[in-house]
């Protein structure tokens, strides 16, 4: 059975627009568990430009399905990591000025880098997964330093349509189809939406996607209007078309 993370950077993006308390994080991870999601993914970025420290220690507590950390590898966030001990952590590549997690971890380049971090993670009992693009050679450093998990980076296959988005769907497979070979379990996220999900499906031997921002902008569709009915009924007033 596939599994559906929900990534919810983008609540604390509203909250920090505005520096207030809510919307609470904790409550956003409660509503998507009762909805069905199997796993709760937040990102603390180096700038905490959306998640904070506190998010993570907060949610730690409430999260009762798997929560899933990303971080980049720093000494700082790994240290977070290992003391609020996360179900799994993500490793991705992060670039200040990035608007997003843009490409996949070279993790051939910098096995000797990552796999003391495997190694780490694994001795505090948390499962690791490589945020990677769909790369044979990438695959296969993840599988030499030990990584249980990749998560093959479906940005590009989202950023584009046609011939050229079924080509990546191709790589993606032949990606998954590699790993599984290698013994790795396959994770898959990144610019997923209602259109552009199914097509996944392809991806042999999926564990989890990673969904977060068009989840969180549907949910401003789904919910705005009954935001205005709320605050008309908070405020005792009809309606534009006179109705209460
Ligand atoms: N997986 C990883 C590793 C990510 O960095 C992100 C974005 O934070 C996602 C999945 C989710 O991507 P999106 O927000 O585009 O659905």
């Amino acid at each position: 059975m596939i599994r559906l993370g929900v990534n919810i950077d983008h609540v604390a993006t509203l909250r920090q627009a505005r520096r207030t308390v809510y919307p609470r994080l904790t409550d956003a991870a409660a509503l998507c568990e009762q909805a069905g999601a199997h796993g709760i993914t937040v990102h603390l970025r180096e700038d905490r430009r959306h998640i904070q420290d506190a998010d993570v220690y907060a949610l730690r507590k409430t999260i009762a399905t798997r929560m899933n950390l990303e971080l980049a590898n720093t000494p700082e966030i790994i240290a977070v990591a290992l003391e609020v001990k996360p179900d799994e952590v993500c490793m991705v590549p992060e670039r200040r000025e990035e608007l997003t997690t843009e490409g996949g971890l070279d993790v051939a380049a910098q096995r000797d880098a990552l796999a003391p971090v495997v190694a780490q993670m694994r001795d505090a009992g948390i499962s690791v997964s490589m945020f990677i693009n769909p790369d044979l050679r990438q695959v296969e450093a993840c599988a030499a330093i030990g990584a249980p998990y990749i998560e093959l980076h479906t940005g590009t296959y989202a950023d584009t349509a046609d011939a050229e988005q079924a080509r990546e769907l191709e790589r993606l497979i032949a990606a998954a189809r590699r790993a599984r070979e290698l013994g790795l379990r396959v994770n898959a996220g990144h610019g997923l939406n209602l259109d552009n999900v199914k097509a996944v499906l392809a991806i042999p031997g999926l564990d989890t996607l990673n969904i977060g921002h068009s989840i969180i902008c549907h949910a401003v569709f789904a919910g705005l209007g009954q935001a205005v009915r709320d605050m008309l009924d908070a405020l005792q007033l009809k309606t534009e078309n006179g109705k209460r």
